[in-house]
């Protein structure tokens, strides 16, 4: 790394949550050759099924809403580094979205409080990295609330029928832009995803509409970049030049570990969003059934798609390395 400091790609080795989310029911009754899918820290969530939009939704234990690890002082120290260096990037906020910020921002210190009490330490009057003190009335409630957790957060308000995007602070995005997206409705935050519309709008709206305080869920989203780099603002970018070359340290496996609940107070639809990044080889070298499982979801990825991801000339080279790794498995 440029800056010397650890790899973002090394797993949480420490993660407090290791064991954290059941085998859902769903996987469970699916087993096949590439029923290693791995729904607990570090995520593996390729199952070797062709390429599909699905919501993937699962029951989150509330006990479990937000995971800490060894990367936690790192990743505040870069959040707030981003809050200051590139404050209109990762902060997006609309009038009137304060309350439900606050409401979260009280949610959050209450989940710390009660899992990582030492983490607030005693004298706690704000975020920041350990041991600063921030008065947690400055600013709005959805930064404060950010700055005390490797998640990124945004909050959805319905307004005039539909669920909008009203307050966000994501430092990691995934390749998009916070500030395209604020104000927008589920229809356009998606509008760049091929098919989202057309596959996932339907049911997304339905479950924003019928989601309860006491039923939060997670779901799990993965890609293959060509960096570790968690902060990537820009839909530019995406490569389309692959050369042969050794895929398994020059690409990243992606995870982002999303979790959805609502407010009780002000009705607003939470979306939290932690990301995980890791070299290819040392998911393949640890995760049994992986390569072959990629390979196969990989062969179904449809151009569209592949533009969409910035794979466009990595499918193939992709295909040969995968075969190396597969056969073993
Ligand atoms: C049930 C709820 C949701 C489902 C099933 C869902 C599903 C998806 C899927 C499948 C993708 C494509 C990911 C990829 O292949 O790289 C995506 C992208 C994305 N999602 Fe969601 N999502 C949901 C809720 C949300 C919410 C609440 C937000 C709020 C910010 C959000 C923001 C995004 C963004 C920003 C992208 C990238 C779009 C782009 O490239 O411009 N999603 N989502």
């Amino acid at each position: 790394m440029a800056d010397g400091s650890v790899p973002r790609g090394r797993v949480p080795w420490n993660n407090l949550h290791r064991s954290c989310c059941a085998f859902p029911r769903a996987v469970r009754r699916r087993r096949t050759r590439h029923d290693r899918v791995v729904t607990g820290p570090p995520y593996v969530p390729v199952d070797g099924r062709p390429w599909h939009l699905s919501m993937g939704l699962h029951r989150l234990d509330p006990d479990r809403w937000l995971e800490v690890d060894g990367q936690r002082e790192s990743d505040l120290r870069r959040k707030a580094r981003l809050l200051d260096e590139a404050h209109d990037t990762v902060v997006a906020t609309l009038p009137g979205s304060e309350r439900a910020s606050a409401e979260l921002l009280r949610l959050v210190v209450g989940y710390l409080s009660t899992h990582h009490a030492a983490l607030l330490g005693g004298d706690w009057q704000g975020p920041g990295p350990v041991g600063t003190v921030i008065d947690a009335t400055a600013g709005h409630a959805v930064v404060t609330a950010s700055l005390l957790v490797q998640e990124d957060l945004c909050v959805l308000e319905h307004d005039d029928g539909t669920w909008r995007l009203t307050a966000a602070c994501v430092c990691f995005p995934s390749r998009w832009s916070l500030t395209e997206k604020l104000g927008q409705s589920l229809d356009g935050i998606h509008g760049p995803v091929p098919g989202f519309n057309a596959a996932l709008l339907g049911p997304a709206t339905t479950f924003f509409d019928r989601l309860t305080v006491d039923r939060p869920v997670w779901r799990a989203n993965w890609t293959l970049l060509e960096t570790d780099e968690l902060h990537l603002p820009t839909a530019s970018g995406r490569l389309a030049g692959w050369s042969e070359g050794d895929l398994g340290s020059s690409l990243w496996f992606r995870v982002e570990r999303q979790t959805l609940r609502r407010l009780p107070l002000s009705g607003a639809v939470v979306f939290t969003i932690r990301t995980y990044v890791r070299p290819l080889r040392d998911v393949a070298d640890t995760s049994p059934g992986f390569a072959l499982a990629l390979r196969d979801t990989m062969r179904t990825v449809t151009p569209d798609v592949a533009a969409y991801k910035g794979w466009v000339g990595l499918l193939e080279p992709l295909d040969r390395w995968l075969a190396t790794w597969s056969h073993d498995d």
